[in-house]
């Protein structure tokens, strides 16, 4: 069985990056347990922000959009199906003044929408985005994870899990600046020892 893999790069930097190495390793750790499709959306050339229109046509009963309304939301469906086709989310999140990339952030802007990646019930809300793994690679120059500093991988384990993606690891090389090897080779073997199942 092929598992389809969303791979999603927030990093602005290219070869130099943390995260998208790591990315890389998870890859080659999942391809070890079973044949593997990847895709790609790299969020360094960044997303558009939800605009006014994006907002009312989000909330219009979507048989009465207007043209205008559904060219608004054409990216952010775009984005959803790449979700909703995935097995497996691969993220690359290093932190960047303490939280998310303002470009991973737009990404959830884009994705998440009453009565499509979540629903509101008399219980509560429900996230649509069920059976899922997420596993996202984290780089910081010291900010550690986990610690009161940090308010990147909190607040994306909340929204993934909002969303209806609970199964989330986070693999962290988060001392860089003190010692980049250290933190690196610590990071990979937490790669290694990732269940191979999706
Ligand atoms: C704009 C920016 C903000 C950053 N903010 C933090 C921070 O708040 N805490 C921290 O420990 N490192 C911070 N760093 C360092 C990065 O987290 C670190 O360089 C990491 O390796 C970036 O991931 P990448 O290598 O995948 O690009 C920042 C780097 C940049 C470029």
């Amino acid at each position: 069985m092929t598992t389809t893999i969303l791979r999603i790069d927030a990093s602005a930097r290219g070869d130099a990056s943390v995260t998208r190495a790591l990315n890389n390793n998870v890859l080659d750790r999942l391809a070890a347990g079973s044949e593997i499709e990847v895709n790609h959306r790299d969020l360094s050339t960044a997303l558009p922000q939800i605009t006014p229109t994006w907002v009312e046509a989000n909330f219009a009963d979507p048989d009465a959009r207007t043209k205008a309304q559904t060219d608004a939301l054409e990216l952010s469906d775009q984005l959803i199906a790449e979700v909703q086709g995935a097995d497996v989310l691969v993220i690359g999140m290093p932190i960047y003044n303490f939280g998310v990339p303002a470009t991973l952030k737009t990404w959830i802007d884009q994705i998440s929408r009453a009565g499509v990646t979540f629903r509101y019930t008399d219980t509560g809300p429900v996230g649509l985005l069920e059976g899922k793994r997420a596993i996202v690679s984290v780089a910081s120059g010291g900010t550690k994870v986990g610690s009161e500093m940090d308010f990147a991988t909190g607040y994306l384990r909340h929204i993934l899990g909002f969303l209806g993606i609970t199964d989330v690891q986070f693999i962290a090389a988060d001392n860089l600046a003190r010692d980049s090897e250290g933190s690196l080779a610590a990071a990979r073997t937490d790669v290694s020892a990732l269940p191979l199942a999706a």
